[in-house]
């Protein structure tokens, strides 16, 4: 999507760990694109557990995995409306996948507000056959070698091989 003549682009911040960058991840940010002009994806460099990949792996895997225009792969510390405010966005996009989801972002959302009004958070919900992905269950999978062809892109399907060594 594209501003219209004469209004500032609209920019989007889509905040994670991404620990590792799954399809669902990858279907919300193209999702994003139908109403931001672009998309910062914004990876947390502290995350709350000990992430799987580093932070450079975090963000080269997904700089593999999103090569499409309009999108921007940076690293973040700190408050993540410090980050929106830095890079000039006005929409910050998280993912609602099911009733468990709600609490956390509920809280996350409203705390953001209370930082910065002007920010607005918007949910989006992944294609219904993502809804139950999330990187640690595709964690999990590929650690007891299962098979995550169908969840994450083979670059990372290479990454994590590489990790558990199957
Ligand atoms: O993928 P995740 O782990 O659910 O992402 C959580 C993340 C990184 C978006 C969140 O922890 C975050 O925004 N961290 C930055 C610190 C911050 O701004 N905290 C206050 C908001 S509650």
């Amino acid at each position: 999507m594209s501003a219209a003549p004469g209004s500032r682009p609209r920019l989007a911040v889509y905040p994670g760990s991404f620990d590792p960058v799954t399809r669902g991840h990858e279907d919300l940010i193209r999702r994003s694109l139908a109403f931001a002009d672009r998309v910062v994806v914004a990876v947390a460099v502290n995350v709350s557990k000990q992430p799987l990949f580093t932070l450079e792996e975090r963000v080269s895997l997904l700089r593999e995995a999103v090569r499409f225009p309009g999108v921007e792969v940076r690293s973040f510390d700190g408050l993540l409306v410090d980050f929106a405010r830095e890079v000039g966005a006005s929409i910050i996009v998280r993912g609602l996948r099911a009733v468990s989801d709600f609490e956390y972002e509920f809280q996350m959302a409203l705390m953001n507000r209370t930082l910065d009004p002007k920010i607005e958070t918007v949910f989006l919900m992944p294609a219904f056959d993502l809804t139950y992905l999330s990187s640690s269950l595709v964690r999990e999978v590929a650690r007891f070698g299962g098979d995550v062809s169908q969840l994450v892109h083979p670059a990372v399907q290479r990454a994590l091989r590489g990790k558990f060594g199957r």
